[in-house]
């Protein structure tokens, strides 16, 4: 089949692989092809055992993979049949050098704009789908202008806002859409053509256009400002528990506030996640750079909130189990950074496993689908961390289980017979407050809630 257009995507990660099957799934006209530099990634992406796990998305990429979807690494050929290129690439945190720790590393995302050139005969449009600093793409459009071809390139702002988890639920019924260009007439265009696109699935009054400059801070903002809505009631649950109010309660009367809104305001552990951290992070070293000290410190208080939250969980481990974790077994129940994902970056079981591992714990951790990332983010400890698929095996013998995920199977499971396998006194740290507290209780467990009244068998 000839398609009337072809769209290519660079990088095939967690927002590439999912954005371009919806894309394919609901434009039969468009041939889509998505190419990444990792040959395993790619071998995967066109296997029955994707690279990754998005609820949904298997059956998509059976449906249109061969039809107008196709994963490659021939970076050459693709770029060149290209009209339109998504770049989705990661923009990680700086780990050296200027900025290092808190600016974006766009170093594979300048490799991008260079293999664009290199590769290209004719005019194309350029996407940013990567979260990237504000003005980016202005850095991108000289780039692409130096080449020696005389080709016009159009880089416009597209960011992606999907949840992993509800990734493909996300992609197909979005909020909004957001596509930024330069007010010119090609970029307009340009951003014309990329409505007409999603168009195809989306109500066009949720395809939002504006400038490139807010676009790419959009994302930022949107981000800091998910962010900080986690913070913001995290940083109430440790008042609660001095006092015993109960954040669930709270939560529920300030979310009934049609002005506050109900959603992100589950007390947690804390919230993990490639982009969180490392979007504020960012947001703070612009801010910074333009010397808005007190846009900075704002927007950090939101991190601290964040570490504090992590740190005081474990440490309220060790308080409430006598003071020593020495030789104790304590299982992790999750560690994926959320429910219905396998992805692990910045999760906070990552931390939790750590520091209960220098307090010289024997840590624990089953997963229904994060166990593999696990086995690498813990690749120096492993000497001391157990595996465990089943969480009744994980718990059995166990002194604490902790909830880092809120997996729902782990609302479903028999905690009765788990506490019959557990060292006494048992103990349950619901670090996402998803259990039945007054049923664990019931069962002999003590039970420590995120800013809630703790249950226990003892004054
Ligand atoms: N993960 C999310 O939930 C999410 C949501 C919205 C936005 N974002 C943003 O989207 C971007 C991508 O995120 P991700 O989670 O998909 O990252 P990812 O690490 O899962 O995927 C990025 C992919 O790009 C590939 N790559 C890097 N340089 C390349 C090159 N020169 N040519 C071909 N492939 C190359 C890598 O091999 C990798 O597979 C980031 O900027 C991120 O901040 C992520």
């Amino acid at each position: 089949m000839s398609h009337k257009k072809n769209i290519l995507c660079i990088g095939a990660g967690y927002v590439g692989g999912p954005t371009m099957a919806v894309i394919a799934l609901k434009c039969p006209g468009i041939r889509v092809t998505v190419v990444d530099i990792n040959e395993e990634k790619i071998a995967r992406w066109n296997s029955d055992d994707l690279p990754i796990f998005e609820p949904g998305l298997d059956e998509i990429v059976r449906e249109v993979r061969g039809r107008n979807l196709f994963f490659t690494t021939d970076v050459f050929e693709s770029i060149s049949q290209a009209d339109i290129i998504f770049v989705s690439v990661n923009t990680p945190t700086k780990s050296f050098g200027l900025g290092a720790g808190a600016a974006a590393d766009l170093q594979f995302w300048e490799k991008t704009a260079h293999q664009i050139i290199e590769h290209s005969e004719g005019p194309k449009i350029i996407v940013e789908k990567s979260t990237v600093p504000v003005k980016t793409a202005e850095a991108m459009q000289r780039i692409l202008s130096s080449n020696k071809k005389g080709i016009h390139f159009e880089v416009i702002s597209n960011p992606e806002f999907l949840a992993e988890g509800s990734a493909v639920q996300d992609l197909l019924q979005p909020d909004r859409v957001l596509i930024g260009s330069l007010q010119t007439e090609s970029g307009r265009k340009a951003a014309a053509e990329l409505v007409d696109i999603y168009a195809q699935w989306i109500p066009r009054e949720r395809i939002l256009t504006t400038n490139l400059w807010s676009s790419e801070l959009s994302k930022l903002v949107a981000n800091a400002f998910l962010a900080q809505r986690i913070s913001s009631i995290n940083s109430i649950s440790p008042l609660c528990e001095k006092t015993q109010a109960d954040v669930g309660e709270i939560a529920r009367a300030i979310g009934a506030d049609s002005r506050i809104g109900t959603k992100f305001l589950n007390a947690s552990v804390g919230f993990g996640g490639s982009c969180f951290k490392k979007d504020i992070m960012n947001l703070v070293y612009i801010a910074r750079s333009y010397e808005l000290h007190e846009t900075a410190e704002y927007w950090e208080m939101v991190l601290r909130i964040n570490d504090f939250q992590s740190r005081r969980f474990v440490n309220r481990v060790i308080r409430e189990l006598f003071h020593t974790l020495v030789g104790k077994r304590i299982a992790l129940f999750g560690f994926a950074f959320k429910a219905n994902t396998g992805d692990t970056r910045e999760s906070p079981a990552i931390s939790v496993a750590r520091h209960l591992l220098e307090e010289h714990a024997r840590v624990v951790i089953t997963d229904p689908k994060a166990l593999e990332n696990a086995r690498i983010d813990l690749a120096d400890v492993l000497d001391r961390v157990e595996l465990e698929e089943d969480p009744y095996r994980a718990a059995a013998g166990a002194r604490a289980l902790l909830i880092v995920t809120e997996w729902d199977e782990y609302r479903r499971l028999d905690y009765e017979k788990i506490h019959a396998s557990m060292e006494k006194p048992a103990f349950i740290f619901d670090g996402r407050n998803i259990l039945d507290h007054q049923a664990l209780h019931r069962l002999g467990f003590n039970v420590f809630p995120i800013g809630k009244p703790a249950l226990t068998h003892y004054a």
